[in-house]
């Protein structure tokens, strides 16, 4: 559509080899309140998620569960990563999976072209690698744990076990011509890789000197084969990460490709390096912008390492949600933790915050003051009347707040984003607190300033379901209508504070977050 502003956001395509945990579901879930954000702001959003589903990590645990691979990333993909979506409340627009037609045939035309212009050569090479990272490692990147099953050996420092000796006659791409070019796109452009933790680390990286890429595989068959070899197929990872054109159909459909590309890539921090530094590589040998931006967050921390299933730390995303909601779980987990930081997760914590921000917190003042429209009002959202100094300073609040909240967006500082919001809630409950509308409604002649104090409080209510609605999108698809808006949430204009009122309440039965007993067992 000429005139609006493409945003389109990738989540990494999750690996089949197993089920989801909360650390998928962190990446999964903050995608999708960048994506709604930007929806709200008219931009031209489109946000693709999927699954990797080649590789030999998926290939050894097919054949572990006596299944082909295919059939065991039907299962997993039917089973587990779609449903996933529909338990975090994702609005994805597309799903790609590296096993659709549309993406092989991409990934086939993209290499070919490549080994085309010369890019591409066969090599030799013997290496460390690791299957869990389907990746070659450096020896100074190993670790030597001194106990523990594998004590003395040489690990992978994220998934802590051994690294295999790897020889290979394969296809290499050249990517250490791209050195100096990348090196000048992070000079030049530094906003490429976030934060700035992750940039410095890939910055150091590529310093470093880079090396050629192996690109190919022949000691097994799950995978792309190359076009004028095949007896390889494609690495797993460079075919994985086409998935975010081919999603979009480059080569295929070049009007689409035009008006989506280039993506802002949201990934975690430890597959930062693929994104930044494989993937722009691989664009600038064929001639493609590299992407506007790679975010790398943090990971969520279980007895302060990296949550996984590998190591038994992973928690099912609907152990959490079967208690406290889709909304719950996306608040939480992007207002807790600084967004780009690592972060821990307690049951103790998670409850604690329900309890304060989302259910006394803005639902109760959601409750209250929907109730006393209700009943001093006849359900009619009363006319601002003439307002003090006090009164501007709350109109003003909410105003502050938006802005806050969408320049924090621009800096995917997603947690700031929502501690605007709740900010918004303390400032407006101490308001009602302040104001006592319930003493109002006793004297008649204070008609007017209980009037106001409700259109008040009314309209940073609709501010405040507006610019939650990203966050907490079925909350706030109830909230505003019970304060009268018109239309859905998800439809307002979440860069300006709400300045109308009018319209009829409607009570929240139940309320937007009810009381939560956790059980002991939890
Ligand atoms: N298949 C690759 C990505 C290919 S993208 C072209 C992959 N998959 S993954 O399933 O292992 O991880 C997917 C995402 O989940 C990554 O962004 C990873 O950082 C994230 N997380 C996995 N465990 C995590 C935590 N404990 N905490 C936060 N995020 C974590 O890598």
């Amino acid at each position: 559509m000429p005139g609006r502003e493409s945003f389109y956001l990738t989540t990494p395509i999750f690996y089949v080899n197993d089920v989801p945990h909360i650390g998928h579901a962190y990446t999964e879930v903050a995608a999708d309140v960048l994506a709604r954000w930007h929806r709200q702001r008219g931009d031209d959003t489109w946000l693709l998620t999927g699954t990797d589903e080649h590789g030999q990590k998926i290939m050894r645990t097919a054949t572990a569960n006596g299944v082909a691979p295919r059939e065991w990333a039907d299962k997993l993909v039917a089973e587990a990563w779609k449903p996933l979506l529909a338990t975090l409340d994702i609005a994805n627009d597309d799903f790609i999976r590296t096993t659709d037609e549309r993406h092989e045939r991409t990934v086939a035309a993209f290499l070919q072209r490549l080994y085309d212009d010369g890019h591409i050569y066969a090599g030799e090479f013997e290496g460390y690698y690791c299957v869990g990272c389907e990746e070659y490692k450096r020896p100074a990147d190993l670790v030597a744990p001194a106990a523990g099953e594998f004590a003395g050996r040489q690990v992978c420092p994220i998934h802590g076990r051994p690294v295999e000796v790897l020889q290979e006659q394969n296809w290499f791409f050249r990517m250490s011509a791209f050195q100096d070019r990348l090196l000048a796109l992070y000079e030049e452009r530094p906003e490429f890789v976030q934060p700035a933790s992750v940039r410095n680390e890939i910055v150091q990286f590529v310093k470093q000197g880079l090396e050629d890429l192996s690109i190919s595989r022949s000691s097994f068959d799950w995978g792309v084969r190359v076009p004028w070899d095949p007896s390889h197929v494609v690495y797993v990872w460079f075919d994985a990460l086409l998935n975010y054109v081919s999603a979009i159909g480059y080569g295929q459909d070049e009007a689409e490709f035009e008006r989506r590309w280039p993506a802002v890539h949201l990934v975690g921090k430890d597959i930062a390096r693929f994104h930044a530094v494989i993937w722009p590589a691989m664009l600038m040998a064929a001639g493609v912008e590299v992407p506007r931006a790679v975010f790398g967050h943090g990971w969520l921390l279980v007895g302060g390492e990296k949550m996984s299933k590998s190591k038994l730390t992973g928690i099912a995303p609907n152990e959490i949600t079967d208690v406290f909601g889709s909304d719950a779980f996306r608040y939480y987990f992007l207002s807790a933790i600084t967004f780009g930081q690592d972060g821990s997760f307690s049951w103790e914590d998670l409850s604690a915050r329900y309890q304060a921000e989302l259910a006394n917190g803005l639902g109760n003042l959601a409750s209250r003051v929907v109730a006393m429209v209700d009943r001093y009002f006849d359900g009619e959202v009363p006319e601002l009347g003439t307002l003090g100094r006090g009164d501007e300073f709350i109109l003003d609040a909410a105003r502050q707040a938006v802005a806050q909240a969408n320049e924090a967006i621009d800096r995917f500082a997603i947690d700031e984003a929502v501690e605007a919001s709740r900010r918004l809630v303390m400032t407006l409950n101490g308001f009602i607190t302040d104001e006592e509308p319930w003493a109002l409604a006793r004297d008649p002649e204070q008609r007017e300033r209980l009037a106001t104090v409700l259109a008040i409080a009314v309209r940073g209510l609709k501010t405040l379901a507006v610019l939650l609605a990203p966050v907490v999108p079925k909350a706030a698809a109830r909230l505003w209508p019970a304060l009268g808006g018109e239309g859905e949430a998800a439809d307002q204009d979440i860069r300006v504070a709400v300045e109308d009122g009018g319209g009829r309440v409607a009570p929240l039965d139940p309320p937007l977050f009810p009381r939560i007993e956790l059980l002991e067992s939890a």
